[in-house]
């Protein structure tokens, strides 16, 4: 099964191993592509096992910076240094993807220099707490509306430095996942309230991301699908929030937690969100990836025979071992 091809969007991937976003913190102090990092998505993409890396969430802005040493996708002096690290992940025959990020209330004013915004004026329920603990300004309709076409500026750099496609980031309590789930969007006006409303600013950022990229390039979507915390989002409002994102455009579902992150309480089985992956398959077309506790070929290829997913993610294992699953 692993080694099946899929076709995603326009692109025809060799197997269905993916390497998901991880942050490596090897960027300089501005956000610009270092040799270091070059490094370790070189030796990771060596690694016959993977058809795809979605490099690590980089800032579309710099208020939406979560950390220093995170890489920059914020200005157009990016574009070269991106240039060398998806020629680095091509040479191997694979496909790579930028994941796009604003963090929002998990931002530290301390690195961005400005001021902490958000959906709500609301501290993250997170544990351990994201971000310096400020009170977030609530974002205007006219920010949001800055924001979603940074997000499509972003994404023209993505695809001028040679990407195959964006994923736009909406998982792990970031500022997308902030209107998402309603512990942290208590807002009144058309982006607080029903789902439809919640996913508003990703309808916006969704169209336009592809009006700035064309119809024959990859847009995926990671949603933090579910928060698995009392009166957060839930797998009912993942299987909503899929179709809706399907009708708004895009190629992809990468489904991982919300305000738990990428891990769940008390679950470390292979395909730990596997609950929310099955039931979000079932309702949409497009593919659906699911990451998180898999650690080996048998344990991935076991989730696709059971319809769990079209993609496996392999995280950590793959940071611990850039030779996982050849040897
Ligand atoms: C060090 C580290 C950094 C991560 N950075 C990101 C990131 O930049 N964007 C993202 O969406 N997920 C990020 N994640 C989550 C991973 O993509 C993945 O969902 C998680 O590690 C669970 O999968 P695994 O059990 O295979 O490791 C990160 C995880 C780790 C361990």
């Amino acid at each position: 099964m692993v080694r099946e091809k899929i076709n995603i969007g326009t692109l025809e991937l060799k197997s269905r191993i993916v390497m998901p976003p991880m942050a490596t913190g090897l960027s300089t102090e501005d956000g610009t592509v270092t040799d270091a990092l070059l490094d370790f998505y070189s030796v990771r993409a060596e690694n016959p096992n993977i058809s795809m890396i979605i490099t690590e969430h980089s800032y579309i802005t710099m208020q939406g910076k979560a950390r220093t040493g995170q890489m920059s996708i914020a200005s157009d002096g990016d574009i070269e240094g991106l240039s060398r690290l998806t020629e680095c992940i091509h040479k191997y025959g694979i496909k790579a993807v930028a994941q796009l990020n604003h963090a929002g209330s998990a931002a530290f004013s301390k690195v961005t220099g400005m001021e902490i915004v958000s959906a709500s004026p609301v501290i993250l329920p997170t544990s351990p707490m994201m971000g310096d603990g400020t009170v977030p300004k609530t974002l205007s309709k006219d920010e949001i509306k800055g924001i979603a076409e940074a997000f499509a500026f972003a994404a023209s750099r993505a695809k001028k430095a040679g990407y195959d496609g964006v994923e736009i980031h909406s998982a792990h309590a970031y500022l997308l996942n902030q209107f998402y789930s309603p512990l942290s969007n208590y807002r009144e006006d058309e982006y607080g309230g029903s789902l439809e409303n919640r996913l508003r600013i990703h309808k916006e950022i969704i169209e336009a991301v592809r009006a700035e990229v064309g119809t024959d390039y990859l847009i995926a979507l990671r949603l933090g699908g579910s928060d698995y915390m009392r009166g957060g989002s839930t797998i009912e409002d993942a299987v909503c929030a899929a179709r809706l994102l399907e009708s708004y455009g895009i190629d992809m579902l990468d489904l991982s937690g919300g305000m738990c992150r990428y891990t769940r309480k008390d679950h470390s089985e292979p395909g730990y969100f596997q609950d929310m992956s099955y039931a979000v398959r079932k309702a949409v077309e497009i593919p659906v990836m699911l990451t998180g506790g898999i650690k080996t070929i048998a344990e991935a290829d076991k989730l696709l025979e059971d319809h769990a997913a079209d993609l496996i993610g392999v995280g950590r294992e793959l940071l611990k071992n850039a030779a996982w699953e050849t040897e």
